[in-house]
């Protein structure tokens, strides 16, 4: 296996240009010589690279229109509080939409008490999800101080009593994401894989990084690959930082870590998953074409449309600054994607941006610092 440093590996996210030509595929095998499709408990995936939850981003437009790219083997919903999703409230119902096209989906749940866990996994079983994800990895206060998200890293055995539960109480596979631990003084994430696994969970997702790291720093590899080695047989799931194919292969091969969960590099180049898909296909990876570029970039607003009648104008502001890198888009159009009103304005831009496709300057996403700031004991 080749060292990290061999690799470059991997430089932290929020100074990077999004541009992935640094590493050295030589030094990483053309391609790894495995099946395709991953068993996550009794699903069968169809590729081992995942859709991470991005709350308020990864909602079902966006799944649908990344789906369409090709090479999603798995998304995850936005982390739902359990007493919110058993009571039927209208953001939890929002939050759970999906589609035949959503497909596979887990919808990820929170809360601090058992026996809302065990309610909200039971109703999602009977509702006919397939997939039921436990979020123990959310930095936020809000989340933290009611004992739910990354503080339940602190205390293994409650933890791991709570997921041992929440198996127990569906039939569909259960699984967790979580981070490292809370900090560098309580890196418990590879002893509560190991209890999570005799407790019946189907895989586990590791952010590497602490709560404490927020998504500040480098994600530790080592750190997960110490949960891989904590684990007998169920697939860890690699997470964080991971903007390219090199990233994501790299990730694999320093981690032995079976399969990657994608977040903010999605957004950054929502071909990504095609990308590793043509990878493991032994073809090179093809950029889009800059059709390609703007179809997707109309498909996914026609989607938000779909979804949220004119108001999706307001919600797609925040997507500018991420698409507008990758997609060709000059800067002086995504200030004013970032400021649509209307529809009409939108189809203005598309026009304007049809004539001036590529005449860019920075390849730097605007958004790439859009995360919670400050020291983590305030967010
Ligand atoms: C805006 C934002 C929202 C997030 N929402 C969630 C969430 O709802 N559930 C979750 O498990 N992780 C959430 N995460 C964490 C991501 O899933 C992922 O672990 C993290 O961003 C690192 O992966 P990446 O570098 O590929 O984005 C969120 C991260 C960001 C930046």
């Amino acid at each position: 296996m080749p060292s990290a440093q061999e690799l470059n590996l991997i430089p932290p996210f929020e100074n990077e240009s999004g541009d992935c030509k640094k590493y050295n595929c030589d030094v990483i095998e053309a391609t790894l010589q495995e099946e395709v499709t991953l068993r996550l408990g009794s699903r069968t995936l169809p590729s081992r690279y995942f859709l991470a939850p991005l709350a308020g981003y990864t909602h079902l437009p966006l799944r649908t229109a990344l789906r369409e790219l090709g090479g999603i083997g798995l998304a995850t919903t936005d982390l739902i509080l359990a007493p919110q999703l058993i009571s039927g409230g209208r953001k939890s119902r929002e939050l759970m939409k999906t589609s035949d096209q959503d497909q596979p989906l887990s919808v990820q749940i929170f809360g601090s008490k058992i026996k809302d866990l065990i309610k909200a996994a039971s109703l999602l079983e009977e509702l006919g999800y397939q997939g039921v994800d436990i979020n123990m990895g959310c930095p936020m206060g809000k989340i933290n101080s009611s004992g739910g998200g990354a503080r339940l890293m602190c205390d293994c055995d409650a933890a791991t009593t709570m997921v041992a539960a929440v198996v127990e109480a569906v039939s569909v596979p259960v699984t967790v994401k979580m981070r490292l631990g809370w900090n560098a003084e309580q890196i418990t994430a590879p002893e509560l894989a190991k209890s999570f696994e005799q407790a019946g969970v189907a895989g586990i997702t590791i952010h590497g990084r602490t709560r404490q790291q927020g998504f500040h720093g480098k994600v530790s590899l080592e750190g997960i690959r110490q949960v891989v080695e904590a684990v007998d047989k169920i697939p860890i799931i690699g997470n964080g930082d991971v903007r390219c194919v090199e990233d994501a292969i790299a990730m694999r091969q320093f981690t032995g870590c079976q399969a990657i969960a994608i977040g903010r590099g999605a957004m950054l180049d929502p071909w990504i998953f095609r990308k590793l898909k043509q990878f493991h296909q032994g073809v090179t990876p093809t950029a889009p074409t800059a059709d390609e570029q703007i179809d997707f970039l109309c498909r996914h607003f026609e989607l938000m449309l779909q979804e949220h009648g004119e108001y999706a104008t307001v919600l797609f502001r925040k997507f500018a600054g991420w698409y507008g890198a990758r997609l060709g888009i000059p800067e002086d159009l995504e200030d004013r994607l970032r400021r649509i009103e209307t529809e009409k304005m939108f189809r203005e831009i598309v026009r304007e941006i049809q004539q001036r496709h590529g005449q860019r300057v920075s390849t730097t996403a605007t958004a790439l610092v859009k995360v919670p700031n400050g020291p983590v004991e305030r967010w």
